[in-house]
Order: C-alpha cells, then structure tokens, then sequence
C-alpha cells in the first residue's frame, strides 16, 4: 500500500485511523476524505483531507485516478440505532458507499478494507462463543447492509480479484471523536458524563451484554489484517474479533470503584434494547488468530483507567 484514501474519514473509527496510518505508511501518502466541509477544514490542519462524497461515483473515481490510490478504507455507514430511523437513507449510504469503492477498487486495482459488525448477526445467532461461519439473520437494516456488504466484498474477490478485507468490529469505545447513532454508544458517553455532570442516564439495559473493543485494538486489527499475506487467509469478509465483553451495569460498577461519586440510572430505548439482546455475547475469534495474528492487548480494567484520564484531560479543555 503506498496511497492511501480513507473514505468516511471524519467519523469514530476515521479520526484515529488517519495518524496511525500517517505513522505507517508517511503522512504524505494518506489522504482523508470526508463529504462535511466543517470537517474537512479540521481533518486538513492534521493531514491531506479532500472534500467527497462517496456516493458521487464519477467525481469519487476520478480522485482515485488522480491520487493514484491503491488502498480504500471505507468507512462510510449509518450506524445501527440511527439506521433504524431511516432504513431507506442507510441502504443508499452504507451500501452506496460500499459498491462505488468496490467498483473503483476493480477498475484501479486498489486493496478495500470495510468494517463489518456484530450487527451483522441476529436473534437465532448462537450468542455464546459466536463462530466465525454461522447463521446470520440480523433483523436491523444496519446488519442486513453489513451482511449484505461481507457477501459482495467476497463476491468482489471470488468474481473479480478485488483484494477485499474485513473485521467484524465489537462496540468500539474511544476518546478520539464520539461515535453517534450506534447501540453500543453509551460505553463511550458515560465516561465524559462521569466528568460533565457527574451522573450517566443509560439508554440501553443494565444486562445488555455485547462485545466491546478498545480502539488503539481496533486500529492494529485493521492494519495486521491488511498487511497479512493473502495466502494465509482463508477467510476475507469478515472476521470475527474481540477482546472484552461486559453489561451497563458492569461497566459503571467498574467506574464507580475509581469515581465513588459517580451515579446512573436508565430510560431504556426499546429500539436499543431490541437491537442489543439481537448481538452476540462473546464472538469466537480464533479464525483472526490463526490467519492473520490477531492478538488484543487491552482488558476492561485497563481500557478504563485509559478512558478516564484521556476524558477527564478533555471535558478540562472544554472539549466535550
Ligand atoms: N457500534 C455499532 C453500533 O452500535 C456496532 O457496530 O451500531
């Protein structure tokens, strides 16, 4: 890889990608795209961000050809709770952006890595110890765009030869940039609340237990898979990964220890609640370890004591 294009690049996972892979393959060769002018201005005091939008498939193309990309991150999605509000919208976006980067990526011979999802699996998925090939019957139109999306990145690859990758990403906690929209948001949220206001209103259940990833994790996923030799991989889109897995009220209890004062309470949101009793528990991700390396270095304790120094630095700076 020696041009890179993230698409998306403003969001949750796109605000820590950009510098980890400045880091690694040089700050000129990474290139930011990103469809909201705000936020390019702000992406372009760090790195080399163009205004785009993925769902403009001639002005898209053409960028490609003139930066001469050969890796796309595609990053462009609406995530699960907001995609319930406006299912239509979230087909044309997720999938949108999904099929113009495949299609550029065969024509420009470009590597493509999208992130998949615990949403991409459903109530009849077995929830314990989740294997990497089972059934996948999501009933959200967030998890039937990822589905959707690992079939025809295959079939990109099976078809076409387009070097397609993915991971299906756990809830994602960071303190780079807020996630918005997502059923595992509130694992971010509650650490600035903890700061702000001292008391956290939980909109998911207390006993909603999903898989959660600490995003410095999440960033060496995403580049250990797409530096792993394609001969080694048996499996493309997607693979299962995870490192840590809790409830609400295993997380605040974890954080109270640290924080006496802090208080919660919850006004659950049914379509939160739906969504989360739908997504596994613990996914099995021994098919990562074995093909690519997939190793995660933070736990829950650690994960915290991080969150909470990064947060508390940032709510002082009057940053959130
Ligand atoms: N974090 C995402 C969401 O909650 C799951 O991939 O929608």
């Amino acid at each position: 890889m020696k041009r890179i294009l993230i698409v998306g690049a403003g969001g949750q996972i796109g605000t820590e990608l950009v510098p980890h892979l400045q880091k690694l393959y040089g700050t000129e060769n990474v290139i930011a795209g990103e469809v909201r002018e705000e936020v390019v201005e702000k992406l372009n005091e760090t790195c080399n961000a163009v205004q785009m939008n993925a769902l403009d498939f001639e002005s898209y193309r053409a960028l490609v050809e003139k930066l001469e990309i050969d890796a796309i991150y595609n990053l462009v999605a609406l995530l699960s709770a907001k995609g319930e509000a406006n299912p239509l919208l979230a087909w044309d976006i997720n999938m949108g952006a999904l099929m113009n980067s495949l299609k550029i990526a065969k024509e420009f011979n470009c590597k493509v890595f999208t992130p998949s999802s615990i949403g991409a699996f459903g109530p009849n998925t077995p929830h314990k110890n989740t294997p990497q090939d089972t059934v996948m019957r999501p009933n959200t139109i967030y998890g039937v765009c990822k589905v959707s999306g690992e079939l025809l990145s295959d079939y990109f690859f099976s078809k076409f030869g387009v070097d397609s990758r993915s991971v299906r990403f756990p809830g994602i906690i960071s303190n780079g940039c807020l996630p918005g929209g997502g059923t595992t948001d509130y694992a971010v949220e509650v650490f600035y609340e903890v700061f702000k206001s001292g008391k956290y209103t939980c909109t998911v259940p207390h006993d909603a237990y999903m898989d959660m990833l600490y995003m410095p994790d999440a960033l060496e996923a995403t580049t250990q898979l797409m530096e792993a030799p394609a001969e080694k991989l048996i499996h493309r889109n997607s693979f299962n990964i995870a490192s840590m897995s809790f409830t609400p009220e295993e997380l605040f209890t974890e954080i109270k220890k640290r924080i006496p004062s802090f208080t919660w309470n919850y006004d659950i949101d049914p379509i939160k609640a739906a969504i989360s009793s739908s997504w596994p528990d613990n996914m099995d991700d021994s098919c990562a370890r074995k093909e690519w390396g997939w190793n995660p270095k933070w736990g829950l304790q650690e994960m915290i004591d991080d969150m909470l120094k990064a947060c508390e630095q940032k709510v002082a700076q009057g940053l959130y």
